[in-house]
């Protein structure tokens, strides 16, 4: 469903990404872990187009994304879901009007709202439509924003860093939601995460992104029991190791 061939990024003199490869296959519940600044946002952008690569291949579908034109790409992102890092809500909009920001084409008032009030059911926040996203919480807002990309119906969903910045029992009611999510029928889960707590929970499949590349992928066993000093390093949170810290 989704394929990143050779796919290389660089911001000056800045390499990110570096020929990097990744296969996600249809209904799959995916997790790409790596340390703070290794490309992980810049790698979701250029799976949504927002960022073009200097060289490489990006499929969505079969169809190659980096050269297609404005509105032919439009209407490709328009099945994603998005869950930015932080929610990114519009502060003077409601919440429902949030939520319906992404749904309002062709379709009429009554049927919105229903859509609305579904997905705010869905991650557990019935009857808020009518606050401010100024009034609520950050695992709120992370739900609101998990509430806005579901109603999309969409086909596949991206989280960036969903759980960073919450407290542990916040943090899993994201995970358990994400997870509740993913079962939905046809959707793909993409996660972007350094919180391997959120990891092992909610993946079926684990992608370790180092110096620009998927250096290993797994089931969340196989990475416990990787033998790869760098991915040990990491999922262990030792400052001692093969990584190089900046
Ligand atoms: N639009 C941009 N212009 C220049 N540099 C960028 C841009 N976006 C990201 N970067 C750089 O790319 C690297 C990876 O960033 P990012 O993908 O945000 O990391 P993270 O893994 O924490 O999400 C960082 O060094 C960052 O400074
Ligand atoms: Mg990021």
């Amino acid at each position: 469903m989704i394929e990143l061939k050779n796919v290389s990024k660089s911001f000056g003199s800045n390499s990110v990404l570096k020929s990097l490869n990744l296969k996600v296959c249809k209904g799959e519940n995916i997790t790409i872990i790596g340390q703070s600044g290794s490309g992980k946002s810049v790698l979701i952008k250029h799976i949504i187009g927002l960022l073009k690569p200097d060289a490489g291949e990006i499929f969505i579908d079969g169809i190659e994304i980096t050269t297609l034109k404005e509105k032919k790409l439009f209407k490709l992102i328009e099945k994603f879901g998005m869950v930015f890092q932080g929610g990114a809500l519009f502060d003077s909009l409601t919440v429902g009007e949030n939520i319906a920001f992404g749904i309002r084409e062709k379709k009429d008032k009554h049927e919105i709202n229903g859509i609305v009030n579904e997905s705010l059911d869905n991650v557990g926040l019935p009857g808020i439509s009518d606050l401010m996203p100024s009034e609520l919480s950050g695992g709120m807002k992370k739900r609101v924003s998990i509430a806005r990309a579901i109603a999309k119906k969409p086909k596949i969903i991206m989280y960036d860093e969903p759980t960073t910045g919450l407290d542990p029992i916040m943090a899993d009611v994201i995970n358990e939601l994400v997870i509740k999510v993913g079962e939905m029928p046809g959707i793909t889960s993409i996660i972007i995460t350094h919180d391997m707590v959120s990891a092992y929970k909610v993946s079926k499949r684990i992608a370790v992104l180092y110096d620009g590349k998927i250096i290993e992928t797994g089931l969340p066993e196989d990475i416990k029991n990787t033998k790869n000093e760098i991915v040990r390093q990491f999922i262990e949170g030792r400052s001692e190791g093969p990584i190089k810290l900046r």
